[in-house]
């Protein structure tokens, strides 16, 4: 059986992309993938510095690391924070960059967002999709991106009946 982490680059309270990550998540489900649904909050990392190393890593990153190692799928979920991948997202790539073996060269990433606005974070995967790219990850060209949230997603937080998000979801599996 092919196994998937899927994780969320925000850990807000009522997070979008949390709700994107849930609902890839019940895709790959019933596609038949075991999920593994991961929230970043209980990975604690500090800004990453290269003065931790080796000394003061955090046990998250090679915990985090593993994990990344050891599953066939890989769906990060990604807010857009100023036209660019959120500092949450930033931290735990970079800390995940020092882990060896590459924790990034197992998996094939998928990328998908939701933002406020109607591009998506379309900026945001693009950025995240060159920087896993740099990093040997092999990452399917398609990006999800889903906006504005407050459309994508009805009140009880369930999936959009709406056309726009149905179309991009669908044209990202099909
Ligand atoms: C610091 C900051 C910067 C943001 N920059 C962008 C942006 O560049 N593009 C965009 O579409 N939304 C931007 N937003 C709005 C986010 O899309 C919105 O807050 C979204 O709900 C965040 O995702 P989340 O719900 O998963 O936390 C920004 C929000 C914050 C807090």
């Amino acid at each position: 059986m092919k196994t998937a982490l899927t994780l969320s680059g925000s850990i807000r309270g009522n997070s979008y992309n949390r709700m994107l990550q849930s609902h890839v998540g019940r895709r790959l489900e019933a596609e038949g993938v075991a999920v593994n649904a991961l929230e970043l909050g209980t990975f604690p990392m500090p800004i990453f510095n290269e003065d931790l190393e080796p000394d003061a890593v955090p046990d998250s990153a090679p915990r985090l690391a593993e994990l990344f190692r050891t599953h066939d799928i890989v769906f990060i979920a990604t807010p857009e924070y100023n036209g660019g991948v959120p500092p949450l997202l930033v931290n735990v790539l970079t800390w995940l960059s020092r882990q060896k073996p590459s924790p990034l060269r197992r998996a094939v990433f998928g990328i998908g967002g939701v933002s406020s606005g109607k591009y998506g974070t379309l900026w945001a995967q693009s950025h995240l999709r060159d920087q896993l790219t740099k990093l040997g990850a092999l990452v399917v060209p398609t990006l999800l991106g889903i906006g504005p949230a407050t459309q994508a997603f009805d009140a009880s937080v369930r999936r959009s009946s709406r056309q726009s998000s149905a179309r991009s979801i669908r044209s990202f599996w099909n």
